[in-house]
């Protein structure tokens, strides 16, 4: 019975550390081992087929099969649940949903994420089969196709206790990505590690730990199965949760509320799962083009002229600038939806002159409200309190934290009073201020003081019988009392949904107040953010490591389902330096959202700040940028339509060569782009890695097999069969948009080539889903042997047009484009060539 694989022992002491006499009183084997018993494999672990559930019959319903489960003996938990209902519920050929809960009295289920997610009835070929242990109860779920176990849950008991749920599962391969928001590499560290999934206010440089909670919660991961296959299983929980992963490999959840509701994507391609994935989270947001540009911030811009000032050395610079922001500087006492007469005054005027130059502006907007003003002279608090719309304590009055303006009572955006007050105050502010989007800050909530200001009670919830392992060591470490009250349920429940919500909230309001696309930034997130909101990985500091590790921050939130996502570039702890700040803006051109911001006490990193030389490389970074926009801009079509990822890990795109499962120092756009950025202090070249097939650098008509990489230039490769639209770049988006475009065609080996266009007006709402907009496609084939006129000698668009609404002036257009490249008889066929073609 205790005779298992060291790596295999599956923690008994998940909830605590265990001496011999409590190891041997659950029943567990304790069989010590040389090495210390902490952070390694467990001294006490389950037996073989520890007791736990014992499963009924399992009976049809409407959407799939139920089963009972029954102890026939309490577990050693506190408030076990004695009887479950197990739902099997095959909703697509890839997906298989699996709830497991209380019959007898119903649990917190997580309220909101799964919306666009139905089941069908009759599923007919599966990928997957299902088997069942019935006592213990386990499950194992396999690819019908080479039967590979995927999930295994038969290898450690299911535990289910009011505050304390565990299932342990085999993995099919040690190579997985997911479960964030951590300091992560792109694939996770399977020796011993755990990972807690607790939203918080936590810079990621503070403790560079791989296991530190930060901002947001993700309970997903995906498994790439070694032969190019893959999977994936999203828990939806939104409890704290700590996942504890070992080298079998396998992996235990442990979440301290709520219920288990599994959803398991079969892929069987990676870019399947993370489709299947997103079609169960919902399909991101189309942002507005403008959002794609660059976006400028500091906290530290301490007036209007200041701020004044930075655009105009941008332009200046001739550096493009699509948005400039204000962080709290502009707030009178630092009160969101206020604006300081002072140093403000003209801030009205300010954000106008901004629109006069074809320019955005984004504000900061913190949930916190102050609640320390005199009555009668802060409208937010005052029509908040008269409404109802905070949070209370346990004993019901309003709880109060303390953030940036001092003492702050914290909206709930789970009571639909709530969003018609946020609404209110958006619009009320946003008349005087037209802002053009918001960045929703420190709604993890981050709160100064631990709990409220007069602490949280001594209970259940702030004390559970375990505690996943949260920076702070309490779940109301750095947040409110989980013993809060919510319209929904309890904080305890729903804090993880904190930042969600408000995004939510916040997205509506700006659909209501402007009737354009909303543009929201969201530090704090959870599944089925990236519908309503953008997200940036937080207080990153301004160091090579940092610069590094943000590739794959970016890349996991593509998986998360907010492709709209980047790094303060530049950093924005601690100074930056030049070679710094000039690298990371060229890297920062291709996250999909490329934002420099910076911190306060800082030395000033706006790019105009550097030597001609460092400013030469910035531009030629950020113009690249500015003309791949309409390429950037029919990836997060795709995204927003059919789900899918815009920058993209290279184990996406080539599933099957086994040097890309793990490479998060390059990635790609779309599947055509390859991005190979210099990320050591210093270097002149990069050590890439092409996949392969044939990559044209971006620059010239060469192949290099060598990357140079001085101070000016970052590597970029273009696919072969690709090709790119692209326009010419201008200072901002609104007057690139005017200018031509071109295409880059890089022929494949066989000598064709293909790419696309979404194109509309960037900003009205739902142009996909009403048909206002045009799409091209574009194919390109060589033909031999013709008289020579240039490479390019025939460019042919048919288009199909129709026009189904004219309010908008746009019309969906079918265009199929068919370049003709031609070359000279006798020449070698061009196989390096990229052509260029002008097209307005
Ligand atoms: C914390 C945010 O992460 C940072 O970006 C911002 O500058 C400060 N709050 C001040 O608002």
């Amino acid at each position: 019975q205790c005779g298992i694989a060291v790596e295999s022992r599956i923690n008994c002491g998940c909830d605590r550390s265990l001496s011999r006499a409590d190891c041997e009183a659950r029943g567990c084997c304790y069989v010590p081992l040389p090495q210390s018993g902490l952070g390694g494999p467990p001294w006490c672990f389950y037996p073989v087929r520890y007791p736990g559930y014992k499963m009924g019959p399992l009976l049809p319903t409407e959407k799939g099969q139920r089963a009972t489960l029954a102890r026939s003996a309490p577990s050693y938990l506190p408030r076990d649940i004695p009887t479950l209902q197990l739902d099997l519920m095959p909703e697509t050929l890839g997906r298989l949903h699996l709830t497991l809960k209380d019959p007898a009295s119903p649990r917190y289920e997580v309220p909101f994420v799964t919306s666009q997610s139905r089941g069908h009835k009759d599923i007919q070929n599966p990928l997957y089969d299902v088997d069942f242990q019935p006592d213990p109860f386990g499950f194992i779920v396999r690819r019908k196709s080479n039967g590979r176990v995927l999930l295994n849950t038969t290898i450690g008991p299911l535990l289910f206790a009011d505050q304390y749920v565990q299932l342990s599962t085999s993995m099919a391969s040690s190579v997985i990505s997911g479960l964030g928001e951590h300091y992560t590499p792109i694939t996770l560290d399977l020796n011993w590690t755990s990972v807690s999934l607790w939203n918080r206010d936590m810079a990621p440089h503070v403790r560079p730990s791989e296991s530190a909670n930060l901002y947001g919660s993700h309970p997903f991961f995906l498994v790439q199965e070694g032969d190019g296959q893959a999977h994936g299983v999203f828990l939806l929980n939104s409890n704290a949760m700590e996942v504890f992963l070992q080298p079998a490999p396998a992996l235990t959840w442990v979440t301290v509320g709520g219920i288990l509701d599994f959803y398991i994507f079969l892929g069987p391609s990676p870019q399947s799962v993370v489709q299947q994935y997103h079609e169960v989270i919902g399909y991101p947001m189309m942002p507005p083009y403008w959002s794609l540009g660059f976006h400028l911030c500091r906290w530290g811009y301490t007036s209007t002229n200041i701020t004044r000032t930075v655009v105009q050395l941008m332009r200046q610079a001739k550096i493009p600038l699509d948005v400039q922001w204000n962080d709290l500087d502009y707030a009178d006492q630092r009160r969101v939806f206020t604006f300081d007469l002072q140093r403000f005054g003209d801030l009205p005027r300010m954000v106008e002159e901004f629109h006069q130059l074809g320019m955005k502006y984004v504000l900061i907007l913190d949930p916190g409200i102050s609640s320390a003003s005199p009555p009668g002279s802060y409208k937010p608090f005052d029509d908040g309190l008269k409404r109802g719309v905070f949070i209370k304590n346990s004993t019901g009055q309003i709880l109060i934290g303390k953030v940036w303006p001092g003492p702050t009572a914290f909206p709930d955006f789970t009571n639909p009073t709530t969003q018609d007050w946020w609404t209110d105050c958006i619009r009320v502010f946003h008349s005087k201020v037209p802002v053009d989007g918001l960045w929703i800050d420190m709604n993890e909530p981050s709160n100064f003081v631990q709990g409220s200001v007069d602490g949280c009670p001594d209970s259940d919830l702030e004390k559970p019988p375990y505690t996943p392992g949260v920076i702070g060591g309490q779940l109301n470490a750095g947040t409110l009392c989980v013993s809060a009250q919510q319209y929904l349920s309890n904080h305890y429940n729903l804090h993880n949904l904190y930042g969600l919500t408000e995004a939510i909230a916040t997205h509506r309001a700006l659909l209501k107040v402007k009737s354009t696309r909303p543009f929201v930034l969201s530090r704090s997130s959870f599944p089925g953010l990236g519908r309503f909101s953008a997200h940036w990985t937080g207080d990153v500091r301004s160091d090579w490591e940092q610069l590094r590790f943000s590739i794959p921050g970016v890349l996991l939130f593509g998986l998360y389902g907010v492709p709209l996502v980047g790094a303060d570039v530049c950093g924005f702890g601690g100074d930056t330096t030049e070679e710094l700040c000039v690298r990371w803006t060229q890297l920062g051109a291709f996250y999909p959202f490329m934002r420099n911001h910076n911190d306060k006490p800082n030395a000033p990193q706006e790019p105009f700040v550097f030597s001609q030389q460092a400013q030469d490389a910035m531009r030629t970074a950020i113009t690249l940028r500015y003309s791949l926009l309409p390429f950037l801009y029919t990836l997060f079509h795709h995204t927003h339509s059919s789900g899918s990822t815009v920058a993209r890990p290279l184990f996406l795109e080539f599933p099957t060569d086994p040097d890309c499962q793990t490479i998060d120092r390059q990635f790609l756009w779309g599947s055509s782009l390859l991005i190979s950025p210099v990320l050591e202090e210093g270097a002149l070249e990069v050590t890439a890695y092409l996949p392969p097939g044939t990559w044209y650098t971006y620059y010239s008509k060469g192949q290099y097999i060598l990357f140079p990489a001085p101070l000016d230039t970052i590597n970029v490769h273009v696919r072969e069969g690709s090709i790119i639209p692209q326009q010419v770049p201008a200072l901002t988006t609104t007057a690139s948009r005017r200018n031509p475009f071109t295409l880059i065609v890089a022929l494949s080996v066989g000598n064709w080539a293909k790419g696309e266009l979404f194109w509309d007006d960037g900003e009205s709402l739902d142009t996909f889903e009403h048909g206002n907009y045009s799409y091209v496609l574009f194919f390109a084939e060589e033909v031999q042997n013709r008289e020579n006129f240039g490479l390019i000698s025939e460019f042919v668009c048919v288009c199909v047009c129709v026009c189904v609404c004219v309010c908008v002036c746009v019309c969906v257009c079918v265009c199929v484009c068919v370049l003709q490249v031609l070359t000279v008889a006798g020449l070698d066929l061009p196989m390096t060539a990229m052509i260029t073609v002008q097209w307005s």
